[in-house]
């Protein structure tokens, strides 16, 4: 409740994988805001009703769990960014690209938020009959005032997971069964110290509407490198693989250093091509993003 100025956030109060929220920094921005999501439908059916929120300024963390009811194992930290242009701008995507682990929660940050977010979530979810199982994802602002929730997703992160699973060195389907046995601490979970990144390569127009169907080219020439390649929006059709979302791959690597984490991704990003192909130059150089 209470009264807050601009800017506002307004949410679509629906399902927008990821990508219902705009920022307005004004009134005349609100109300094509409230245009946008409404009337003109950008995120379909989810805009029948709009959540308007203070504007958090701070620090964006990805902070996700594996709950098990009772317990919560959290994954190594990450940090995403979030806008489809570098240097933290245009429009909110569902992410350009990940590092892990993340360069702005230290310790004691990663203790609190556990002990007065997760934790509690958890505990309350138990108490109300609704026992969490499973990856649970609190998105964070890391405000003055502490950290703050803008939202929970009860799924695993895209493209967060992707340089989380190049630093996990247990088996990640023993962590899945050990939180539905109920028992995600029984084990040590191990993860190397490396720094992990993932760069999306995106169709242009992404956020927004873009083509489908454009031959992907270099694929094995970017591996070749030591990337990894994950496909999101991609399909194998008549022997080639095309594209087939707004985010069509995530290229990886883990190295011990991030300098060397991204020169190796951005070197195996030049490999590959399709038509209007599009990603962000500076993931990874934090100093970039507001
Ligand atoms: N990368 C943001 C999300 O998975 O929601």
């Amino acid at each position: 409740g209470g009264e807050f100025g601009f800017p506002v956030v307004l949410k679509a109060d629906g399902l927008a994988a990821g990508k219902g929220v705009l920022v307005c920094r004004n009134e005349e921005e609100a109300e094509a805001g409230v245009k946008e999501i409404m009337v003109e439908k950008r995120f379909g059916g989810a805009g029948g009703r709009i959540l308007i929120e203070e504007f958090l300024r701070g620090r964006e963390v990805s902070f996700i769990v594996i709950a098990d009811g009772a317990k919560a194992l959290p994954l190594v930290t990450t940090m995403d960014h979030k806008t489809v242009f570098d240097g933290g701008k245009g429009p909110n995507t569902g992410g350009m690209g990940t590092i892990s682990p993340s360069p702005f929660l230290d310790r004691k940050m990663y203790a609190r938020i556990m002990s007065t977010i997760i934790l509690p979530t958890v505990t309350r979810m138990l108490e109300e009959g609704r026992k969490y199982k499973g990856a649970l994802y609190a998105g964070l602002m890391l405000t003055a005032d502490g950290p703050k929730v803008l939202e929970y997703n009860c799924r695993f992160g895209d493209p967060e997971t992707q340089p989380q699973m190049l630093r996990l060195e247990s088996d990640f389907v023993d962590l899945l069964m050990a939180s539905v046995a109920e028992d995600v601490l029984a084990d040590e979970v191990t993860w190397n110290r490396r720094a992990a990144g993932c760069v999306v390569l995106a169709s242009d127009g992404y956020p927004g509407s873009y083509e489908k169907g454009r031959t992907i080219q270099g694929l094995e020439d970017a591996e070749r490198l030591g990337a990894v390649v994950f496909h999101a929006g991609t399909k194998f059709e008549k022997g080639r693989y095309r594209t087939d979302g707004g985010r069509v791959l995530g290229v990886c690597a883990a190295e011990p250093r991030l300098s060397e984490t991204m020169n190796r991704i951005y070197r195996a990003v030049e490999k590959i091509s399709f038509e209007g192909m599009h990603y962000r130059r500076d993931i990874g150089s934090f100093e970039a993003v507001p």
